[in-house]
């Protein structure tokens, strides 16, 4: 493991279900949290360490002192506002931004060769702001995008079909994390069998194409069901946050659906939103391209067009 640190911006649900969810999984051998609250900071970092023992050999540490950020090899962006029940995602892109526009810079002077994932929304349009910010190549900023969407999804349909291992459920979805996400539904399979094909002991079809509009818009309103008890969602996309850290740590070059300014896939340019990625050391290695049906490449233009305005929107 030469690159092991894991920086993360912000002490929140998110941040500390991050920190957690690396530290449990043994992905780094050091974690650091940051936050401007330096008792909040304190007091979350010490409840994680305290529970060291139980962990692989690892250290954490928390600060309101940006150093404790130095020589991150990935830092996870969970700082900002976030959109309260009824806004959508879009909301806080400009309260969010101006955070990006200061943490950046600072960040940038203590971790140099950091790989920046940002996890904070609107995350797609601070991908692109990011980018800008850092001038760092892309693939070396990106988001957690619908990597989210996409185990939900995964969820869902593992239950609908029965109760399948998620393993073996084959689905991504795509484009804007937020309100234009979709299922890639032409892709998706349970093993080699087409969801829109496969049958359940009694006969029904869960998947059948009336039943995937439904389905999809559960998936996006997943999160919002969860923050409407809890005021916000953080162990999945922390679960999430550190999966996305062991593929880069690892060089594993697995294929997740991730966010990047795209420079001509897909036929996009100067937006940043999820489409499939091979994820390696380098952070993001390739954005994969594949044949789709004519509605979803709709779908995936005006996840564009709206990530595009809420950009245009904010400069
Ligand atoms: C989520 O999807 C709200 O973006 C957050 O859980």
């Amino acid at each position: 493991m030469s690159r092991s640190k894991i920086g993360i911006v912000g002490a929140g649900a998110v941040g500390t279900s991050t920190a957690f969810a690396c530290l449990s999984s043994g992905v780094a051998r050091e974690v650091a949290l940051y936050d401007l609250n330096a008792d909040k900071v304190r007091a979350e970092f010490l409840d994680v360490a305290h529970g060291s023992m139980f962990f692989e050999p690892s250290s954490v540490r928390g600060s309101d002192d940006l150093e404790v950020l130095r020589d991150s090899d990935i830092v996870v962006v969970t700082a900002g506002a976030k959109p309260k029940l009824g806004q959508s995602r879009l909301d806080v892109a400009a309260i969010n931004v101006q955070i990006l526009h200061q943490i950046i810079p600072q960040v940038l002077k203590v971790a140099p060769d950091a790989i920046f994932l940002l996890v904070t929304n609107p995350c797609d349009v601070l991908t692109v702001v990011a980018q800008e910010v850092s001038g760092l190549p892309r693939e070396r900023v990106i988001s957690a995008g619908t990597l989210l969407d996409t185990a939900r999804l995964r969820w869902l349909l593992a239950h609908r079909a029965g109760g399948v291992a998620e393993s073996s459920v084959h689905a991504h979805v795509i484009g804007e994390h937020g309100d234009t996400s979709f299922p890639l539904w032409s892709q998706a399979s349970i093993g080699p069998v087409p969801v829109s094909e496969f049958t359940l002991p009694d006969g029904t079809r869960p998947f059948a194409p009336e039943s995937q509009a439904a389905i999809a818009q559960e998936v996006r309103e997943a999160g919002w069901s969860i923050v409407e008890t809890k005021g916000t969602t953080n162990t999945a996309i922390g679960l999430a946050s550190a999966r996305i850290a062991r593929a880069i740590l690892r060089d594993e070059r697995v294929v997740l659906p991730l966010s990047i300014v795209l420079e001509g896939e897909w036929g996009l340019r100067d937006v940043a939103l999820s489409v499939p990625t091979i994820v390696g050391h380098r952070g993001i290695e390739q954005v994969l391209e594949l044949s789709v049906t004519d509605e979803e490449r709709a779908a995936l233009d005006h996840s564009a067009e709206t990530i595009r305005a809420s950009v245009a929107a904010i400069h």
